[in-house]
């Protein structure tokens, strides 16, 4: 979603603002823009460049007609309050200051309007034009840059981070943060701003984060920082294990075809994380709760993570006998969930920043719960608001549309699954070197899927004619069904659902004729059956049938009538992990026949920090 950069520099700063952008380009947007001061005696004049679309039209714009300066903030885009166009793209300026921002305004209309009965002029549709607005305003009172955001701050309700430049303070770049990110970087003689490290990381790896409510002010060879009540505050600085490297596309066409295929390593790397092979056993860090005592455990996400979520559930309830609630982030921090006493929650997010998981982890933590998250990126908000973190060693994960991150997400609860277990005495020694043996053997699993990706590729050119397609599935195939649907709508464009096998005859057994393609998650587990009878429901309707098996389930069924591509034999418990390979090759290869952009599908965002 929106992004942010800043410097104050010593030298030119266009160039290495525009590049900063691109390191934030994996957020997704849809216009960008920069403001640089360009000095003329006391007072600096304010020069934007601004583009609708990519980053690349905003370069065009920038070489046009290059600004030249050594103060300097530049934007991604994600529009929320008007349309993806040159007048609403950030930044937002008058002749005194230049904003970017990042979040949302919630009050802006009311105090647009007391601005405008001032007589101020407006150029935009969009929220953050009324902060640079009442900046300057407070300025025109004779106000200093510092007093004018300290009037300016309180009046804002919303979750934002922004940047500031003054045409009368060459020497300073101003920002703030409530609720959405905001890191700062420490160079020679220089100070960054960025979103997150990613940012900064090819111009500094010093980084230190604003805390909530925190503003400070940059110059050159110091950051002042202040606290939501105006006192000065240190923040500490840490060095970020982050590349300065763009992460490239390899041999690739897209992000997520590299993603995709980065899998058996870095599920390896996961697992490797999370079990010793020689004892068989999990090994996790202590759990900031003691699992013997839990009447329950709460797990909250949104999109794809939560699809892992509902994974968990099934794991947790299973292997621990411990009741687990899941829950969409953005409807559980709303609910007023009642929550056990000396409880624990699990938060579940690649990017470790979107705002509705990290409120309800805010939720939690106001509900007294021992806090633990599943995480990507380790400094990330949500990763630093959490009691334990378990990291997913997916890295870098640009394709809009999670894949790695989904599987390192299912290693890791699994081991929390077993961990679980373990400590509740729920499961023998015996059973915890079978399913951590299980574990070990996904990587290996996940490339032999891989290897026979082109009968994918194959299926894929029938499913891009369809306009609806159904994917089914029981137990912890129910939720990769939901994934499958999601994938396939995100990037394909085509209307997808996935639903609960034993469901369909509540429903959508009324769409089933043979223009609608039906495929079947069925992994020979205790559930197969089932799902087998549900797929014969199908076929009696004249439906087309996929199924997803591995060699034993397919001669199982036996049925005919259906096509049915064979998976690796694997252990039930890993299941989900493996069988979520298939949905997203499916919907990639599908992507690619209908020409979509597969690394930035329209209107989506990788990293959603408005609600
Ligand atoms: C967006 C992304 C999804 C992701 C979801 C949750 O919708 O496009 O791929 O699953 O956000 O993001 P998180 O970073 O919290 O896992």
């Amino acid at each position: 979603m929106c992004g942010i950069v800043g410097i104050v520099g010593r030298a030119e700063v266009a160039h290495r603002l525009v590049e900063g952008l691109k390191r934030l380009e994996y957020r997704g947007y849809d216009s960008a823009g920069i403001a640089i001061l360009r000095e003329n005696g006391v007072n600096a004049q304010i020069e934007r460049r601004r583009a609708a679309g990519k980053i690349a039209n905003l370069e065009a714009a920038v070489a046009a007609e290059p600004p030249r300066g050594r103060v300097g903030i530049g934007h991604t885009r994600w529009a929320t309050h008007g349309a993806p166009t040159v007048s609403n793209a950030h930044p937002h300026a008058t002749d005194r200051v230049a904003i970017v921002h990042n979040g949302i305004i919630e009050n802006y209309r009311e105090l647009k309007d007391e601005l405008i009965a001032k007589g101020r002029r407006f150029e935009s549709e969009t929220d953050t034009e009324v902060v640079a607005q009442m900046l300057t305003d407070y300025l025109d009172q004779g106000m200093s840059a510092e007093d004018a955001m300290a009037h300016t701050m309180p009046r804002l309700v919303g979750a934002f981070a922004f940047a500031v430049l003054f045409a009368d303070r060459s020497d300073i770049l101003v920002c703030a943060r409530r609720s959405s990110p905001l890191a700062i970087g420490y160079g020679e003689g220089e100070m960054y701003l960025g979103s997150d490290a990613q940012a900064l990381a090819a111009m500094t790896k010093r980084i230190s984060y604003l805390e909530e409510g925190d503003w400070a002010v940059l110059a050159r060879d110091r950051a002042a920082i202040h606290d939501a009540s105006g006192a000065a505050v240190e923040r500490p600085i840490r060095t970020t294990e982050l590349s300065g490297a763009l992460v490239g596309k390899g041999n690739y066409r897209h992000y997520m075809e590299k993603e995709i295929h980065e899998q058996p390593e870095v599920v390896g790397y996961t697992v490797m994380g999370t079990i010793d092979a020689n004892a068989r056993a999990v090994k996790l860090p202590k759990l900031p709760f003691d699992p013997a005592q839990l009447s329950r455990l709460t797990l909250v996400a949104c999109g794809t993570a939560f699809h892992a979520a509902l994974i968990a559930k099934y794991w947790i309830e299973q292997l621990a006998r411990l009741p687990v609630e899941v829950d969409i982030a953005s409807e559980f921090r709303y609910r007023a969930a009642a929550m056990p006493k000396g409880g624990a929650a699990v938060f579940v997010s690649q990017s470790g920043e979107t705002l509705d998981t990290l409120a309800a982890l805010r939720y939690c933590r106001s509900q007294d719960q021992r806090i633990l998250s599943v995480v990507n990126v380790p400094e990330s908000t949500i990763a630093r608001e959490s009691d334990l973190v378990l990291r997913t060693l997916a890295g870098p994960e640009i394709g809009v549309a999670s894949t790695k991150a989904f599987t390192t997400q299912l290693v890791v609860l699994a081991s929390l699954a077993i961990d679980l277990a373990r400590a509740r005495g729920t499961i023998d020694r015996a059973r915890e070197m079978a399913l951590v043996d299980a574990l070990t053997h996904v990587p290996s699993h996940i490339a032999a899927v891989l290897q026979s990706r082109a009968r994918f590729k194959a299926l894929s050119h029938k499913l891009a004619e369809a306009r609806d397609v159904l994917y089914l599935g029981r137990g912890t195939s129910y939720p990769i069904a939901l994934e499958g649907a999601l994938k396939l709508k995100e990037l394909s464009y085509i209307h997808a659902e996935g639903y609960a096998a034993g469901e369909m005859k509540h429903g959508p057994i009324a769409l089933i004729d043979e223009d609608v393609p039906v495929i079947v998650i069925a992994p020979p587990d205790e559930l197969f059956e089932k799902t087998a009878s549900n797929i014969q429901e199908v076929i009696a309707r004249g439906g087309r049938v996929v199924m997803f098996s591995d060699a034993k389930g397919i001669e199982r069924f036996g049925g005919t009538g259906i096509d049915a591509i064979a998976t690796p034999a694997v252990d039930p418990f890993v299941a989900p992990i493996v069988y979520a390979v298939p949905v997203q090759l499916l919907a990639y290869h599908t992507a690619d026949v209908k020409g979509t952009d597969v690394d930035q599908p329209r209107n989506l965002a990788k990293s959603v920090t408005v609600e």
